[in-house]
């Protein structure tokens, strides 16, 4: 009986996940997304080409692997379709290795608008939301109300379709606001849904399954399986910077009810965190760099969202943030990506403690939401020196190695995978001499 791998982010997002889990599939049978949905951004980069996925899960460029989309995942039909097309173009036919939970709820059009009119009305509280209807779809899935993948294959979907979006129009109509001047990815509303409805037609050319039998039999055969997190850590509902969060369990937790594993059928956990950090949208953020470094690590690292476009907010690394993350996920291996962002500085800064209140801490508590942190820095020398070439972890620059020693002894944990680029091939195995 094998367990399941996770691997999962520890900031805010946009660790690099896609990237790392595309390099980490041969080793694995199954890759499943188990919760988020469109609001993800997951980037591969490989011979050349860049892709972003954001429903389907980042082994599908490897044919023999086969791809799952679990029942705590959401998925806007629309931008499932567009997806799969965009893989067609690259010669990928989904159809053939990915399998979807037909427990795996909708995001229907009505939840986009809903997701826009929400964000408005919170005026300069605004979450910095991605707009893909998140909020919306969850909170309906937990109000019993929403729809699911499987109830697309039966003879009344239109009526339960309508019924719902009927519930959301009121609302939208609560807020003065009229449905023909509403839009969608620069769609008219009724455009917008007449696209997502086609793709209903097409949905039976999947795989539609029991996602949590066949996850559970697959371990009993033997066969690897890696959970692929979404979002980040501090993005979780119930332990990020709450209201300024997503809407699901995106820690290890998450993985239990959102493939329907048992918690003793975790494996490893995978932590994947920047060697700084970055957040997009609002809410707070200790370690926030608002002066040229902070410029300068956006436009190296091209800190811009793989979903949104927006601009990414840049600071240096934080450790209590770090070790928080590791605590609530049980992280057992370390990735830190896009060290290479870092190549260029003369002096790096790690941020070992806050003051809060009149004292130093190094713990995150309730009333980090109200910004009311004060980082402490550790300085680092950097090592100042083009590292994006290198291939294994002796050729790295000894002030480097001891700027991921100085991590690893603040947080317990081995750093086993070192990324120093976009690319695939740009990926250091700390074992590997
Ligand atoms: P994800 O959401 O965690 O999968 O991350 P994103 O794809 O949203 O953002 C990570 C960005 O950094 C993407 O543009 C990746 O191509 C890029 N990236 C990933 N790893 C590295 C790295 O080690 N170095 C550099 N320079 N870029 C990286
Ligand atoms: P990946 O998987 C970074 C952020 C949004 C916003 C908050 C809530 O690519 O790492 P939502 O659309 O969920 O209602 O937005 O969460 N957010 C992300 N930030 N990476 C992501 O995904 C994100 N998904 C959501 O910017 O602040
Ligand atoms: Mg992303």
């Amino acid at each position: 009986m094998k367990k399941i791998d996770v691997l999962l982010g520890l900031q805010w997002g946009d660790e690099g996940k896609g990237k790392i889990v595309d390099v980490l599939t041969p080793e694995y049978d199954m890759i499943a997304r188990f919760q988020g949905g469109p609001n993800a951004g997951h980037t591969l980069e490989f011979n050349g080409i860049k892709h972003v996925l954001h429903t389907i899960p980042s082994g599908i460029f490897h044919e023999k692997t086969i791809n799952i989309i679990g029942n705590g995942v959401l998925i806007d039909l629309y931008i499932f379709q567009k997806e799969i097309d965009k893989l067609i173009e690259r010669n990928i036919d989904a159809r053939k290795n990915l399998k979807i939970s037909k427990k795996a709820h909708l995001i229907l059009p009505t939840h986009r608008l809903l997701d826009a009119v929400y964000e408005q009305s919170k005026g300069n509280s605004k979450i910095g939301s991605t707009l893909k209807g998140i909020g919306p779809a969850y909170t309906d899935r937990t109000a019993r109300n929403g729809l699911r993948i499987g109830d697309t294959q039966r003879t009344n979907f239109i009526e339960k379709y309508n019924h719902l979006k009927n519930i959301h129009l009121e609302i939208i109509k609560n807020h003065q606001l009229k449905i023909e001047d509403l839009q969608i990815e620069n769609m008219s509303f009724s455009e917008y849904e007449e696209k997502w409805l086609t793709v209903v037609n097409h949905l039976n050319e999947f795989d539609l399954i029991d996602s949590e039998y066949f996850i559970n039999q697959a371990l009993k055969d033997n066969k690897t399986i890696l959970a692929e997190g979404a979002q980040g850590s501090l993005l979780d509902i119930d332990f990020g910077s709450y209201p300024f969060v997503t809407s699901s369990n995106t820690i290890t937790a998450g993985v239990c009810t959102g493939l329907g594993v048992s918690p003793d059928k975790i494996g490893k956990v995978l932590g994947v965190f920047k060697a700084y950090c970055t957040r997009v949208g609002s809410g707070p953020f200790p370690t926030e760099l608002f002066d040229n470094d902070g410029e300068k690590i956006r436009e190296i690292g091209r800190e811009f969202g793989s979903t949104t476009g927006r601009p990414r907010r840049c600071g240096w690394l934080d450790i209590p943030a770090l070790n928080y993350a590791i605590m609530l996920n049980g992280v057992t291996d370390l990735i830190v990506t896009k060290i290479d962002v870092l190549n260029d500085f003369e002096e790096l800064k790690i941020c070992t403690s806050y003051e809060f209140d009149k004292k130093t801490i190094n713990y995150i508590p309730f009333e980090a939401e109200d910004n009311l942190l004060t980082p402490n820095f550790q300085q680092i020398s950097g090592w100042n020196s083009n590292i994006n070439e290198i291939k294994t972890y002796n050729q790295l620059p000894e002030k480097l190695k001891n700027y991921l020693q100085y991590i690893e002894n603040n947080v317990n944990i081995p750093i086993s995978i070192v990324s120093n680029g976009p690319d695939r091939t740009q990926t250091i195995f700390r074992n590997s001499k």
